[in-house]
């Protein structure tokens, strides 16, 4: 018992100390926080592009057209056009933002949650990043 009081005294006193350096180090962690988030979803900073190399793992499916991919670790639903174009949207479904029900019929995409269909289109519901294709190399800028 008397072990439990002398822990909780010293978890105690520690929140006492941080709470007196003030609030801005507490904001600084959170920021920090928050940015790391953000790159975690993309899997790089939100200003720099995201380069994949489509001869690896289940990016080989971009390979041919009319291949698609959910990229559930990028949070990005990859369709390969044409030859030359391979377009990029984010997988967050535009009706509750779920993101790993997708399914494609060669037009669009179906959304397994309330079946909702939204269009290939970069001026459809779904918002399309601008992705480059240079041989197998795509590069997507968010
Ligand atoms: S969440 Fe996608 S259709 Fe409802």
């Amino acid at each position: 018992m008397k072990k439990n009081r002398r822990d909780f005294l010293k978890t105690a006193c520690r929140n006492v100390v941080f709470a007196s350096f003030g609030i801005s180090i507490i904001e600084a962690c959170s920021a920090e926080d928050e940015d790391s988030i953000i790159n975690n979803e993309k899997g790089s900073s939100s200003n720099e592009p995201l380069v994949l190399n489509l001869n690896e793992g289940d990016l080989t499916a971009l390979k041919t057209v009319g291949g698609w991919l959910n990229y559930t670790s990028k949070n990005i639903l990859l369709l390969r056009i044409s030859a030359n174009e391979v377009r990029v949207f984010d997988n967050k479904c535009p009706h509750q933002g779920n993101r790993d029900r997708w399914s494609y019929d060669g037009s669009s995409f179906e959304c397994g949650y309330h079946n909702n269909s939204y269009s290939n289109s970069c001026n459809g519901a779904l918002t399309c990043y601008t992705a480059k294709l240079k041989g197998d190399t795509l590069t997507i800028t968010f």
